[in-house]
């Protein structure tokens, strides 16, 4: 298949109608436990659907089940019952485009950003005036056109992170998965980050769904703010962020989200799924 022009697909036309693009429907997925009995169930039903072009966010207690909901609409995962459905069709059956970003996103060392941006547009059979052409807009999108030719060892953290993003886009992908993208970030640069998705979210319209578990990333992000129970995970309580962009972190409209959301994650955190019992000795970091 011919890659469309980026400007044509990807800074126009995605969100006209606003249909549903994901839909994930009583989803539920067990672990094999590592060398005890039995299985271990990380969802529990999840059920959500996602609009195309919307920027959804999940928050959720470390283990409850995240990256597992991730790799599964990626493709990575099998899953035990329930349906996911992009734009009609089961993942799997249509093979429809996700990209998933991680943490520390494996770069290839041998390239250069151009390089690294073009590997995936050549799998695609993508011809190499058009692969060029496609990277050049992306390098532009994430602002990294001065550093086009360096490798990876010449980047910041921040930088690598804006080639993953970049190379995921040129892919020019229905859903862009994002697993704690900035987690490995330190603050400053990650503030810089969350400025940079939200732009290219504007830009682009790119449907994403983000995983953190950073509250206030969470609220600051996303259109829509799920948040998972521990685990099993099941959805505990949504929330719409409908707040303008770029947003004020000081906007009281915020700060009220964030707060409701932490002494709900608290509840969760708190809750020791070892025993099955609250224990309310672990606390959340001070804010
Ligand atoms: N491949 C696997 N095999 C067995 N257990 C797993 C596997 N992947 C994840 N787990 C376990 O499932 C639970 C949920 O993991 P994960 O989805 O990574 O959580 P989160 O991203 O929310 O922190 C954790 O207890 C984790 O140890
Ligand atoms: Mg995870």
């Amino acid at each position: 298949m011919a890659q469309p022009n980026p400007k044509s697909i990807s800074y126009s036309s995605a969100n006209q109608e606003n249909g549903t693009i994901l839909e994930v429907k009583d989803l539920k997925k067990s672990h094999l436990s590592n060398g005890k009995k039995g299985k271990l169930q990380v969802l529990d039903g999840i059920d959500f659907s996602v609009r195309e072009g919307e920027f959804v966010t999940i928050i959720g207690p470390s283990g409850c089940g995240k990256s597992t909901l991730l790799n599964i609409i990626a493709g990575l995962e099998s899953y035990d019952s329930g349906d996911v459905i992009v734009k009609g069709h089961r993942i799997g059956a249509a093979g429809p485009d996700i990209v998933i970003i991680f943490q520390e996103d494996a770069l290839f060392p041998w390239l250069t950003v151009t390089g690294n941006i073009e590997f995936g547009l050549k799998q695609k059979g993508i011809p190499k005036e058009e692969r060029k052409r496609i990277a050049r807009e992306y390098i532009e999108l994430v602002d990294l056109s001065p550093f086009a030719n360096s490798y990876v060892h010449q980047l910041s953290g921040g930088m690598k992170q804006r080639v993953a993003i970049a190379r995921g886009l040129a892919l020019n992908p229905r859903i862009l998965l994002m697993d704690e993208p900035f987690g490995a970030l330190d603050a400053r640069t990650r503030e810089i980050m969350q400025k940079e998705i939200q732009q290219i979210h504007e830009k682009t319209k790119k449907t994403i769904l983000f995983v953190t578990h950073d509250v206030r990333e969470a609220v600051s992000l996303g259109d829509r703010v799920i948040l998972f129970t521990h685990r099993p995970a099941k959805i505990k309580q949504q929330y719409v962020v409908d707040l303008p962009r770029p947003r004020d972190s000081e906007d009281p409209a915020l700060v009220g989200t964030i707060n409701a959301i932490m002494k709900e994650l608290k509840e969760e955190t708190s809750f020791d799924t070892t025993r099955g019992t609250a224990n309310r000795a672990i606390e959340l970091p001070a804010q």
